[in-house]
């Protein structure tokens, strides 16, 4: 058969999928090892059909997959694979291009360059950042605290308890050490520990049990005085500054020293991207741009393989660039403002019924919540086993809760309900 046939088959496959993930069972009710139980022992000797590896996609591959696509998803972040995304993986995936260098492919690098200066515009960060894509916001941490140790090399990297453990692991990476501070009642970093030793204080944006917000006006300034690297992980949160009413929580991120936000948590946009600027590419270039013989700088221009770990980089941006132009500033705002409407009508939801409550502030699409009495993880496991909604329990100050996370671009008011009326009842 023709490899356009198979594209067709492919189109009809992912088609199919989309109309009917809301419809599937969202998270995998299979047992470790089923999958594998399922699977040949070896690669097989002659090549097969797609049809037979579709066949298996559809038998053996799909039962056990949690649908991460599905409206009714609401585990750790949601995210969404929107069509935008799909249609550029395909020919992302066709030019299979390495953005390494300038030389390597001259359009890949200055899409990047241009769709992270579209989307600053649109966060309304500064103008005039460096920015590219990395693979995910733990890259562009460890990216970061590298940069931080070139200037003070051998201190100890700052961030809240409710940092995500990517920071540590980050700091870890590049020896540093790593110290939590306290939050307030509201689950923000307090702002008065000493900074004598630090290379660098890393402030969340949407924490990732809470989605509290640490106060980074404050950490600037006195990061700033201190001339101490001020790294801003917005991961999920960020996308959320496409909305006027939403920028309250870039306060200060324009004196940071470096940000990152994860297109692919909140901003409809395909595992993997992870959008990253700082306001000091020199620093990140001192730490990071390594020149072989068989590689020269190009001159004229930027080669973004000198401005963190990867040498070899997909051409992410192609993704970034239809998902922008598919959905528009105003498709974006509209999105992210309806899921922080959907969230606070959940909460509203929890309120009012007796016997449950919310246990943090909500200030985007996030919920924790809980009962006050029943056993939350067996609720959320209930719920989830039910197949009609993915909730996940967590702990929060000691104490067992469940997060509502909105993220995909499916999920109606209707979704809200229903999945509010099954937690109900699995008490
Ligand atoms: C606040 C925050 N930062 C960083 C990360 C890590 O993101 P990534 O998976 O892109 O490394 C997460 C993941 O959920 C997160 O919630």
């Amino acid at each position: 058969m023709s490899f356009r046939h198979d594209l067709n088959l492919a189109a009809d496959w992912v088609d199919d999928y989309l109309r009917r993930v809301g419809e599937l069972p969202v998270a995998a009710q299979i047992a470790p090892g089923e999958v594998r139980a399922r699977l040949p022992e070896s690669a097989p000797e002659q090549g097969e059909s797609f049809e037979a590896m579709l066949r298996d996609l559809d038998e053996v591959i799909l039962p056990g997959i949690t649908h991460w696509n599905h409206p009714r998803f609401f585990a750790w972040f949601a995210n969404t694979g929107s069509q935008p995304g799909i249609l550029a993986e395909l020919l992302i995936a066709s030019l299979n291009v390495n953005n390494m260098t300038w030389l390597s492919s001259p359009a890949a690098t200055e899409l990047e360059v241009t769709v992270m200066d579209w989307l600053a515009q649109l966060f309304g960060l500064p103008r005039g950042w460096h920015g590219h894509i990395e693979d995910t916001a733990s890259t562009a941490t460890v990216a970061a605290l590298a940069a931080a140790r070139t200037l003070k090399p051998g201190g100890v990297v700052y961030a809240s308890e409710q940092a995500n453990f990517s920071v540590e692991k980050a700091a870890r990476l590049v020896g540093l050490d790593f110290r939590k501070v306290e939050v307030d009642g509201a689950f923000r970093m307090r702002s008065d520990f000493p900074l004598d030793d630090a290379t660098a204080v890393v402030a969340t944006v949407g924490t990732t049990a809470t989605t509290s917000v640490d106060p980074v006006a404050e950490l600037a300034r006195r990061c700033n005085e201190a001339d101490v690297w001020l790294h801003v992980d917005a991961a999920y949160a960020g996308s959320a500054w496409v909305c006027d009413e939403l920028r309250w929580s870039l306060d200060g991120v324009d004196r940071a020293d470096s940000v990152v936000v994860n297109p692919h948590k909140w901003l409809f946009t395909q595992m993997d991207c992870s959008t990253f600027w700082t306001r000091r590419p020199e620093v990140l270039h001192e730490a990071f741009a390594l020149v072989p013989d068989y590689l020269a700088a190009t001159h004229d221009a930027v080669d973004l393989k000198d401005f963190g770990p990867a040498l070899g980089r997909r051409f992410r941006a192609l993704k970034l660039w239809f998902v922008l132009r598919w959905y528009g500033a105003e498709g974006l705002r509209a999105l992210i403002r309806e899921h922080v409407r959907l969230a606070q009508l959940f909460a509203s939801l929890v309120e009012a019924e007796p016997g449950w409550e919310v246990v943090a502030p909500h200030p985007f699409s996030t919920v924790c919540f809980r009962h006050t009495e029943a056993d939350n993880d067996a609720i959320a496991r209930a719920a989830t086993a039910t197949g009609e909604l993915f909730v996940a329990s967590s702990m929060l100050r000691g104490q067992p809760m469940i997060r509502l996370a909105i993220g995909n671009a499916g999920t109606t008011e209707a979704d809200i309900r229903r999945s509010w009326e099954v937690l109900r009842s699995c008490t």
